[in-house]
């Protein structure tokens, strides 16, 4: 297994730029299988997770062709040869469930292993197969498989959803654009990614309406066409590498970064003493003055503070001066980064969903292992700002979700570099 060397000091200066989202591409993909005509994403992440989208929907007959060295998917599922999503794909993704409403919806029936649990938490599927069967799913759980079905096709209906899910939310909206009638989607998750595949959705003929509020109208239609689309900026991967000149100083340029995308993490870094400035080409991040202040910080669905930028947050607030509490109210199990950051000298205090940071003048470089996807970049990140070399490893974790990281955080000055494991 291949490892990250970091050797920390150094203020960072120069551009990055910011790839398409995964968190969109990867219910973007899953949308080609509700039309026989082709649908094209462009400016698509090169990620394995992306590789594993493209697995599963091969495994379902779709045609997925990467172009231009992965940047644009070509698909086209003219016909669905094969309607059940295996558990040794599904394993490794959990957001393989995303096949689940559009083969509903296109074909009637569809067979999906349930995704099992991962690092960050149990994350059950119980609220995708709630709204699906609002929309008149028969669905039955044998040996670890939902066995779904749908004769004589989708209706529209009403879903209350208990809890804002961002799959479950994906997973309806698309099997609803095919039901027959409205639906309303009450509660929906209101991510820039759902408003991404919404506009990919209209775009393939869709009649949908409030999507990036929490109430989603769907007015079925019979078939939908091809399209061409590009994937939304990702704004936990901009999110992350604002904080490398944050947390090492000096100031970075985020080519392609949206403000609108991360409002409430910005209003974070302002309070920790961090300059964002809008320019003409994305974001321009610095340190405003030496020492970061610290912040307290609650994660929420969009638009509060994303789940996904709390481990990058918190290895910033370890150097940060004050005490700062980290609430994480999504996942259950999402402070594993913890232990790790106080191999490197941080003082953290876990105490079920919350975490207490109280902020020390200097890290120290130390072997530390990634547990998760969010966590390996939280590592790499404290490990710019410490003093001497850290080794992260596991590093199959980052592939999931950060292309080319070390040649983007080299391009600004880091030194790091990619260790090949044995
Ligand atoms: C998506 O996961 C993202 N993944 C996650 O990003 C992100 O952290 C999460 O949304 C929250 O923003 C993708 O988009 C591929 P949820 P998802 O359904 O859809 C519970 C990353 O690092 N829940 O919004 O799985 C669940 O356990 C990943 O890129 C149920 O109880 O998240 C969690 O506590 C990590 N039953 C909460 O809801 C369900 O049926 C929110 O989960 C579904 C979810």
């Amino acid at each position: 297994m291949d490892s990250i060397l970091v050797t920390g000091g150094g203020e960072l200066s120069g551009q990055i730029p910011i790839a398409g989202a995964k968190n969109a591409c990867l219910t973007l993909m899953p949308a080609t299988l509700l039309s026989d005509e082709p649908l094209t994403l462009t400016n698509a992440p090169r990620l394995s997770d992306i590789k594993t989208m493209t697995e599963l929907l091969q495994s379902l007959g779709a045609e997925v062709t990467s172009l231009q060295d992965g940047k644009v998917l070509a698909m086209s599922s003219h016909t669905i040869s094969n309607h059940t999503a295996d558990y040794d794909i599904v394993r490794k993704m959990r957001a393989s469930i995303l096949v689940l409403g559009p083969m509903l919806a296109r074909d009637g029936h569809a067979v999906v292993s349930l995704p099992g649990g991962c690092a960050i938490g149990a994350r059950p599927v119980d609220l995708h197969l709630k709204a699906l069967e609002a929309l008149g799913a028969e669905l039955e759980l044998k040996d670890g498989y939902v066995h779904a079905k749908a004769p004589g096709g989708l209706k529209g209906g009403i879903v209350d959803f208990p809890l804002v899910s961002v799959g479950a939310t994906e997973n309806v909206l698309m099997a609803a654009t095919l039901a027959k009638g409205t639906t309303v989607i009450n509660n929906a998750a209101r991510e820039p990614e759902i408003v991404d595949l919404a506009d990919c959705l209209r775009k393939m003929g869709a009649q949908i309406d409030g999507d990036g509020t929490s109430t989603i109208t769907v007015q079925g239609v019979d078939r939908l066409h091809g399209a061409t689309h590009p994937v939304v900026t990702d704004r936990i991967e901009l999110g992350t590498y604002m904080l490398a000149p944050a947390i090492c100083g000096g100031e970075v340029e985020l080519l392609g970064g949206r403000l609108d995308l991360v409002a409430a993490f910005c209003e974070k870094l302002d309070a920790a003493g961090i300059s964002v400035e809008e320019t003409d080409k994305g974001l321009k991040v610095a340190r405003r003055n030496g020492r970061i202040t610290a912040v307290d910080v609650v994660t929420e669905p969009f638009p509060g503070f994303p789940t996904d930028l709390q481990a990058q947050m918190m290895a910033l607030l370890c150097t940060a001066n004050g005490t700062s509490v980290l609430e994480e109210k999504i996942f259950e199990n999402r402070f594993m980064h913890a232990p790790e950051l106080i191999r490197m000298g941080a003082q953290i205090e876990v105490h079920g969903g919350t975490a207490t940071v109280t902020g020390v003048d200097q890290l120290k470089g130390a072997p530390v292992m990634a547990t998760d996807l969010r966590a390996s970049v939280s590592l790499i990140l404290a490990g710019l700002a410490a003093e001497g070399e850290t080794v992260v490893s596991r590093v199959y974790h980052l592939d999931r979700g950060y292309e080319h990281v070390v040649g983007k955080l080299s391009a600004v000055g880091a030194k790091i570099e990619r260790i090949k494991g044995q």
